[in-house]
């Protein structure tokens, strides 16, 4: 499979863009889909390992238990799309009890990452005669160009795992959901997976572990500038910081400034000076209650089908009908 070709906005131009304008702000911030080049990828993949990140095997354990479930009673010609899937081995639980039952099945994977749509392409090797495309894009110029193409009868399931509507903040979440909705049709099916409210020492730990690979998946962002745009940040001058915000239910990302600096960055054509103490916002990670998740959804027109929670790390997947 070859990728269709990146947007401009995955481009170097849009990169630059994004810096000049994040970093530009009061509250510095870069967007997190910058965070998966090939190094990031590499360095989220190990993220989903740590032991203090129980998101992946929960989710896993999830999907493995219930994706006959999640996929039952859709009709051939059934296509998958996963939204920002990294490897492709939690598609693989979904496929699994479908691919016997619709051997017609289609897979479409969206990602930024071209790390990611080669090691899940790889992984959905394993099916062979499953038809798989590539897209590398933004979630919404990807889900687009798949809908376009589809044909006038087949039915699909939208997978957006991770928590990766975490990751967006409520309102964009309930926009990105209604977007999503008006590219389907009605009986197609999401399968949304989101990360629950835990105590806050368990949530930190998840996003600053004692390794430091999330510290070192964070700062690589900057190294990044730094190879890309021929920027010069001193790597060794920033810090990795996770803070849980109670009020706005979100386990905040930044990289601190230890000390008052200036930074150029030549591809963005832009001078950056950082006061002791200053960060830059780089993600986060809201996390919901059960309730909250069916309402979001609800709000962009889908309909809760069955919804299944993870007693011991708190993660929940919902699927639900698009209405
Ligand atoms: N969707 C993941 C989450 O919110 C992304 C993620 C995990 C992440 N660890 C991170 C993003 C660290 C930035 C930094 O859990």
């Amino acid at each position: 499979m070859e990728p269709t070709s990146g947007t401009a906005l995955t481009g170097r131009d849009r990169l630059a863009e994004d810096v000049r304008r994040g970093l530009g702000r009061r509250q510095k911030q870069l967007q997190p889909r910058h965070l998966y080049d090939a190094l990031g990828s590499q360095l989220f993949e190990a993220i989903c390992e740590l032991p203090e990140y129980r998101i992946t095997r929960a989710e896993r354990r999830l999907l493995a238990a219930h994706a006959a479930a999640i996929g039952g009673g859709l009709a051939s010609p059934v296509t998958l799309v996963e939204l920002g899937g990294g490897n492709g081995e939690k598609l693989v639980l979904l496929i699994e009890p479908l691919v016997r039952r619709l051997p017609d099945l289609r897979v479409a994977l969206v990602d930024v990452s071209a790390t990611a749509l080669d090691l899940a392409t790889r992984t959905l090797g394993r099916f062979p005669g499953l038809g798989v495309t590539g897209h590398q894009a933004t979630y919404e110029d990807g889900l687009r160009r798949v809908a376009h193409g589809r044909s006038g009868d087949d039915t699909m399931m939208v997978a957006f795992l991770g928590s990766n509507i975490g990751n967006l903040d409520p309102s964009a979440a309930r926009t990105f959901l209604g977007t999503l909705r008006s590219a389907l049709r009605a009986g197609d099916r999401l399968v949304l997976g989101a990360d629950l409210v835990k105590p806050e020492a368990e949530l930190v730990l998840a996003y600053d572990d004692p390794l430091g690979v999330t510290a070192a998946f964070n700062k690589n962002l900057l190294g990044r500038l730094n190879r890309e745009l021929g920027a010069n940040f001193d790597l060794d001058q920033f810090a990795h910081r996770a803070v849980w915000n109670a009020t706005a239910s979100r386990v905040e990302m930044h990289l601190e400034s230890l000390c008052a600096q200036t930074v150029s960055i030549p591809g963005a054509d832009c001078r950056v000076r950082f006061a002791q103490g200053e960060s830059i916002w780089t993600e986060s990670s809201y996390k919901y209650e059960t309730e909250e998740i069916a309402a979001l959804a609800a709000a962009g027109g889908f309909t809760r089908r069955d919804q299944w929670v993870e007693p011991e790390s708190r993660f929940a997947v919902t699927a639900f009908d698009a209405t």
